[in-house]
C-alpha cells in the first residue's frame, strides 16, 4: 500500500495503457496509484508516465527490467498490457514474484498454459483476473440480475457479431497491427472474445463448439500513419462463424471477423421465452447505456414494442475496458467478490481453440465442461 492507496504496476505501455488504462487510473485516484511502469522499450515507458502526470495523476516510477517492476514491494497488483503472445509468461512472472495479476486477453496461449497460471495463483493466494470487463460492467451485472430473476424466461438463444477490418485499419491505432493478423491473436480472440465473455457470462459454459472459417482477405494495407506502404500477411482465419451448444436446447451464434467493412447488426441479442434483449454496436463500450427490450404479450390485445431498459445509475466507470482494473482494485481492497477470474477466460479460451479444431476437422468440439 501507499498513500495512495493500492500500488498498482503498469506492464507493457503501449496503446491500450496510453488510451484506455492511464486515464481509467484517474477516477481510481486514492484508492490505487500507478507506482511504477515498465515497457521493453523504455521511450515508451517514459511516455506513459508522463500521460500519467498530465492526467494530474503522479509521475511513476520507469522500471528498467521487468524484474526491477515485480521486485519493488509498492507494486502490489499489476496491469499486464503487453501483446497476446507475452501475455502467459508475464502473467506467471507476475504471480511467482508475489504479485496480483489484471491480464489483457488471452489469458494465455494455450488452455494449459491458463490453468498453469490459474493454479499458481490459487496456490499463492493472489488474485489473478482476465479482461475483457463486460461481466464486471454496470450493464451487464444488472443484466445478469435481471435475467437470473426471470426477465426473460428461460434464456434459449444468442446472436452476437463483433466485426471490422482489424487493426491496420485502424487510422488511430499506435501499436503494430502485424501481430493481430498473426496464429497468436486473430479476429476472435480479439474481437469475438467480447461477445463470448457476454454469452457464456450470462448462459453459463458451452458444452460443445462447432465453427466455420477461413482466411478470406490474405494481405492489408496499413492505414495507420506513419506506417504507410506496409502490408501485412493474414496468417490466422480472418472470420469465423462459431456455434455454441450451452446443452437443454439452448444455443448460440457469434460472428467474429477482421473482414468485415462495416455492419448495422447488433452486437449481442438474447432471446428468451418472454422476450428479447437487443444491445447496440454503438454503445458496447459505454456500460450505462440502455438495453432494447422487447417484451412478448400474448393477451388478446398484446401490446409488444421496443423500449428501452435502464439500469439503475452507479457511480461505476462508464467505460468498458476501464472497468476492468476498477474491478481489480476493488476486489483487492477486499470490496467486491473476483467477477472477471481467468478461469472464466480459460473457458473462452478453450471455446476458440475448439473453434479453430473445428473448422480443421469440419466436425463439432466436446468442450471439458462437465455435466
Ligand atoms: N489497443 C486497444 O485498443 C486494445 C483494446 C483492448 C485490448 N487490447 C489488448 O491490450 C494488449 C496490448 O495491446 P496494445 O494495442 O496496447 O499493443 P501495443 O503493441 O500498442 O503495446 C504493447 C506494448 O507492450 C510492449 N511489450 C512487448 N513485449 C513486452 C514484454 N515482454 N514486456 C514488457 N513490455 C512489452 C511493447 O513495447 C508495446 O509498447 C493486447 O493484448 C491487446 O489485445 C488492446
Amino acid at each position: 500500500m501507499t498513500d495512495g492507496g493500492i500500488g498498482i504496476g503498469f506492464i507493457g505501455c503501449g496503446d491500450v495503457a496510453l488510451r484506455t488504462y492511464a486515464p481509467g487510473m484517474a477516477p481510481l485516484a486514492g484508492r490505487a496509484t500507478t507506482v511504477a511502469v515498465y515497457d521493453a522499450d523504455p521511450a515508451r515507458a517514459d511516455r506513459l508516465a508522463d500521460r500519467l502526470a498530465e492526467l494530474g495523476l503522479p509521475r511513476p516510477r520507469i522500471a528498467p527490467s521487468l524484474e526491477a517492476l515485480l521486485a519493488d514491494p509498492q507494486v502490489v497488483g499489476v496491469l499486464n498490457l503487453t501483446p497476446a503472445p507475452f501475455h502467459h509468461e508475464v502473467n506467471v512472472a507476475g504471480l511467482e514474484a508475489g504479485k496480483h495479476v489484471f491480464s489483457e486477453k488471452p489469458v494465455a496461449g494455450t488452455v494449459a498454459d491458463a490453468w498453469t497460471a490459474i493454479d499458481l495463483a490459487r496456490e499463492r493466494g493472489l488474485t489473478f483476473l482476465c479482461a475483457p470487463a463486460v461481466m464486471a460492467t454496470n450493464r451487464f451485472r444488472w443484466l445478469k440480475a435481471q435475467l437470473d430473476a426471470g426477465w426473460l424466461g428461460r434464456p434459449t438463444l444468442a446472436v452476437g457479431q463483433y466485426g471490422n477490418m482489424g487493426p491496420a485499419a485502424w487510422r488511430d491505432y499506435k501499436g503494430d497491427p502485424a501481430v493481430f493478423y498473426g496464429t497468436s491473436v486473430g479476429p476472435a480472440l480479439d474481437l469475438g472474445v467480447y461477445i463470448l465473455h457476454a454469452i457464456t457470462g450470462l448462459f453459463g459454459p458451452a458444452r460443445r463448439v462447432s465453427a466455420f472459417g477461413g482466411i478470406t482477405i490474405p494481405k492489408r494495407n496499413v492505414l495507420i500513419p506513419g506506417r504507410e506502404g506496409q502490408v501485412v500477411d493474414v496468417l490466422a482465419p480472418d472470420s469465423l462463424l462459431i456455434h455454441l451448444d450451452f446443452g437443454e436446447n439452448r444455443f448460440a451464434q457469434i460472428l467474429s471477423s477482421f473482414a468485415t467493412p462495416r455492419s448495422k447488426a447488433p452486437m449481442l441479442e438474447l432471446h428468451g421465452e418472454l422476450g428479447t434483449v437487443s444491445i447496440s454496436q454503438e454503445t458496447w463500450y459505454d456500460t450505462d447505456a440502455p438495453v432494447d427490450l422487447w417484451r412478448r404479450d400474448e393477451s388478446p390485445a398484446g401490446q409488444e414494442q421496443w423500449t428501452p431498459a435502464v439500469q439503475p445509475p452507479s457511480p461505476r466507470i462508464g467505460q468498458l475496458i476501464q472497468a476492468g482494473p476498477e474491478h481489480f482494485v476493488a476486489v483487492l481492497a477486499g470490496e467486491e467478490a473476483p467477477i472477471l477470474g481467468a478461469a472464466h477466460a480459460a473457458h473462452v479460451l478453450e471455446i476458440i481453440v475448439a473453434a479453430g479444431q473445428s473448422i480443421e476437422s469440419g466436425c463439432a468440439v466436446e468442450t471439458n465442461v462437465v455435466g
